[in-house]
């Protein structure tokens, strides 16, 4: 094979996590040649260096190689098991106005996430219910943001699945508009470490649907995918893989569990000692490491700066090991303190989002130019669609501090969500911009972990998606 190729396929491997044979698998090869020819490129060298300079040519090639063959009610005794076992069980152990977190991780053009919707919607919980629907191919995300479908998304029972919740249209199928409150659909790669993350949503899930993805990644991948997975769910919270996925229960610390007519794997409720298969960044750092002005006093960030209060310490080591139980413990009695009410959040929203943006509003009344608090406020807000307060949240974390790349992305997500894409490019742009000045493995303040590198490659996504440009 030409060195030009095989740098292409190991660029691509790199960024999705495939498991390429070129050598042997023509429809891949036919594929990388059609998005050349459509690039109007001859060199495989020149294409390597476009689409890494150019989102657009690379979902272009994505969308080649992928396959994003789905549709409605796909494996209906999951759905059922959703509907009868799942749902029930979280609502019985969180309470019955906890709002239910799902996430839909590689949800092509759409029709897992609606038929999730329409699960919750027939098991009567469907306003206590948030999907988030991620995938790697932005075309597929257009078309199940549209929710218009063709007939072949409905094959087998799934047209009487879908029941009054899907509405005949011309050449075809409409979802019904009142479903649309309860998905979100994002870009998010499963490849890379964007995950478990405030800023991206993937944190504290109740229930994650992750089918027919795993069997195009390497096994590095996969396990990577999965341990990021397990760390993305609250304790207690469930994992549903299509029945021809590769099992997973060697890769991380879950339990296999009968759910109705199909297993699903389930994050154990109390975690015994942490695993050594699940890793969590836990290094330490100084407040010294952070790039700052020179007069800025430094930004304080509860789950890593160094900290002289034992209590606060085993807090954060708590939280790294996913025990949210005993950051309450550590925490509660400490609202007057405000990294223990920071750290005290962040476990509570790792349990219950409704709970813990209630805390949080009484924690920024008691610390009101704490940033943190602001910041973990309008990503909480965020993600129970209260758009106008999480905004002015957004804006308060930027007032008290406004080269913060997190604060300016989270807003550009809330003003996306809300449809003022002109303000959301805007505020990703500010994001890019202080990115673009960090060294790309700078660990970015309050975004659980994410580097500068990440956060600026996933500002550029989002600026895609909303035809913004940089
Ligand atoms: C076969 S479809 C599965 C759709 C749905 N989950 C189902 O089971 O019906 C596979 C999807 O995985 C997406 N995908 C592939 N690689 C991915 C990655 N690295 N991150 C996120 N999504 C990815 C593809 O774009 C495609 O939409």
């Amino acid at each position: 094979m030409e060195p030009a190729m095989r740098s292409l396929l190991e660029f691509l491997s790199h960024h999705t996590g495939f498991r390429l044979s070129y050598d042997r698998d023509a429809a891949l090869t036919d594929g990388i040649r059609r998005a050349i020819k459509r690039a109007g490129i001859s060199d495989v060298a020149d294409y390597l260096s476009h689409i890494q300079n150019d989102q657009a040519a690379f979902d272009d090639l994505l969308a080649e190689v992928t396959v994003g063959e789905t549709y409605f009610f796909r494996e209906p005794d999951q759905l059922e098991a959703l509907r009868k076992v799942i749902l029930p069980e979280i609502l019985s152990r969180k309470g019955r106005d906890h709002l239910v977190r799902i996430w839909s991780s590689a949800c092509s053009t759409g029709e897992e996430p609606w038929s999730l919707a329409m699960a919750c919607r027939t098991a009567g919980v469907g306003d206590q219910c948030r999907i988030l629907a991620t995938d790697i191919s932005r075309e597929s995300l257009q078309k199940a943001e549209r929710g218009t479908y063709r007939q072949w998304s409905l094959r087998g029972p799934s047209r009487e699945l879908t029941g009054s919740l899907l509405h005949q249209a011309v050449g075809g199928w409409q979802i019904d508009d009142s479903l649309r409150k309860h998905v979100n659909f994002e870009y998010l790669n499963l490849a890379l470490d964007a995950y478990p993350s405030l800023a991206t949503g993937t944190w504290g899930c109740d229930v994650i649907f992750c089918r027919n993805v795993l069997i195009y990644f390497d096994q590095k991948s996969i396990e990577a995918v999965v341990r990021r997975l397990y760390d993305s769910l609250s304790p207690g919270g469930w994992l549903v893989l299509a029945s021809t996925d590769p099992s997973v229960t060697q890769m991380a610390p879950f339990e296999l569990v009968e759910a109705g007519a199909c297993f699903v794997y389930r994050r154990p409720l109390v975690t015994a000692s942490p695993s050594p298969t699940v890793t969590v960044e836990t290094q330490p750092f100084a407040f010294d490491e952070w790039v700052f002005d020179d007069e800025d006093p430094g930004l304080t960030d509860s789950t890593i700066v160094a900290s002289g209060d034992v209590a606060i310490q085993a807090a954060q080591e708590a939280l790294h090991e996913g025990d949210f139980e005993r950051v309450r413990e550590l925490t509660e009695a400490r609202i007057d303190h405000p990294f223990a009410t920071a750290l005290l959040i962040r476990a509570l929203a790792g349990q219950d989002t409704v709970k813990a943006e209630q805390a949080c509003a009484v924690a920024v009344d008691r610390h009101p130019a704490f940033e943190e608090l602001q910041y973990l406020h309008s990503i909480l807000l965020l993600d129970l669609n209260r758009y106008r307060e999480a905004e002015q949240a957004a804006r308060k974390t930027l007032f008290l501090r406004s080269d913060l790349a997190i604060g300016h992305f989270t807003l550009g997500m809330i003003l996306q969500r809300s449809g003022r894409t002109q303000d959301a490019g805007r505020s990703f742009r500010n994001a890019a911009r202080i990115c673009q000045r960090l060294p790309p493995e700078t660990v970015i303040p309050l975004s659980d972990g994410e580097q500068a590198g990440r956060l600026l490659q996933m500002a550029s996504q989002h600026l895609a998606m909303i035809g913004a440009g940089e």
